[in-house]
């Protein structure tokens, strides 16, 4: 079977089998009868890019379902199973006027997979409405709890990305919205400009999602007409040294200074400065509006990509110094 429908990247690779994971029992009976090297876990396949055929059971976690699970007049606490799309939570959320995560909206994936990055946007990560998550211990078929504290959450990671790496299936979410006193994130330039154009002064979260979604779609591609996974690469953040000195060469370049006293440079723009932005060798590309994206115009191969990435990490290391990393998880 063909993994093309289930990877934002589009990438035409072949699974060995395939089974979907409609509920929580057949998620442990899968995991009893197959070893670990035999199967392979893909939920929303918006963060992966697939470089092979995956000679595997490929797991497609389906798990459905959001739940209330404790309110008062101020607060909602929601369940989220896995596999419920992540917009699609957005927009339930913003139906019922719950808050806070309205600049996530247009987040391509899966609620489940939200956590292993910590997917961020606007001035907004997960972590923010993050209480825990529950997941399948892969050796004990156990549900595990993980508090906020346990995730380890910081920029576009989590312990998901690091020693739980592998060793756990998230199958839901809690999260903690807001009933009333929404805590509005508008301080985000674009966001604050497009809410002027429309002449809005005191935005409601619906306001917000839909700039959120306006700016988006200015320059992000959609993945279902153009194969993508959004942002291909981090971030860097680097120290206040190595920073006073790129600074120094770059005097014009955007920054963001960190809570921690490090600095964050936008990868696209190291990108676009070494005269990618817009590129294409075949079918790979780089976005004409957003240089930090990558894109399948079609037939690419996850090889093909990968080897723009590599050629792009190669000269931006070699123009500024800096060594950027994929955010996107490469399966090789
Ligand atoms: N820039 C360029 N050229 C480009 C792209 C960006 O010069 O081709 C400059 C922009 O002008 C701006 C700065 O870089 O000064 C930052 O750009 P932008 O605000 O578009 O955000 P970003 O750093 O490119 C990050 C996230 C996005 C998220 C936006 C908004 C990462 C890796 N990416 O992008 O997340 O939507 O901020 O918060 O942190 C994703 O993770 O897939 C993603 C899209």
């Amino acid at each position: 079977i063909s993994l093309k429908p289930y990877n934002t990247f589009g990438i035409d690779v072949n699974a060995k089998s395939f089974v979907e994971i409609n509920s929580l029992l057949q998620l442990q009976k899968v995991l009893q009868l197959s070893a670990y090297s035999e199967r392979f876990i893909i939920s929303g396949g918006s963060n992966m890019l697939l470089t092979k055929d995956i000679d595997a059971l490929v797991m497609h976690i389906n798990l459905k379902g959001i739940s209330i699970v404790e309110e008062n007049d101020l607060v909602v606490n929601i369940k989220v199973m896995a596999g419920e799309n992540w917009h699609d939570l957005v927009l339930w959320a913003i139906e019922k006027d719950y808050g806070g995560i309205e600049n996530l909206s247009l987040i391509p994936g899966s609620t489940g997979t939200a956590p292993i990055q910590n997917i961020g946007a606007y001035g907004v990560e997960l972590k923010d409405v993050f209480i825990s998550c529950e997941a399948m211990n892969i050796d004990t078929l156990e549900l595990e709890e993980f508090s906020k504290e346990d995730c380890q959450f910081s920029y576009r990671d989590s312990i998901f990305k690091n020693s739980a790496k592998g060793r756990y299936i998230i199958t839901s979410v809690l999260l903690k919205l807001t009933k009333q006193n929404h805590k509005l994130l508008t301080f985000y330039g674009a966001i604050e400009d497009e809410l002027r154009k429309k002449g809005i002064v005191h935005p409601s979260i619906k306001n917000i999602s839909d700039a959120v979604i306006k700016i988006r779609q200015s320059k992000l591609p959609d993945p279902k007409k153009l194969g993508n996974s959004g942002s291909f690469f981090k971030n860097p953040v680097v120290s206040k040294k190595t920073f006073k000195s790129f600074q120094k060469k770059n005097p014009e370049a955007p920054f963001y200074k960190m809570e921690n006293g490090q600095y964050k440079i936008p990868a696209g723009w190291l990108i676009e400065q070494c005269g990618f932005k817009g590129k294409r060798l075949g079918d790979a590309g780089i976005h004409e509006k957003q240089a930090l994206v990558l894109v399948n115009y079609g037939k690419a191969t996850g090889e093909e990509i990968w080897s723009l990435a590599l050629k792009i990490r190669e000269e931006v290391k070699k123009q500024f110094q800096i060594i950027i990393e994929p955010e996107v998880n490469i399966i090789k």
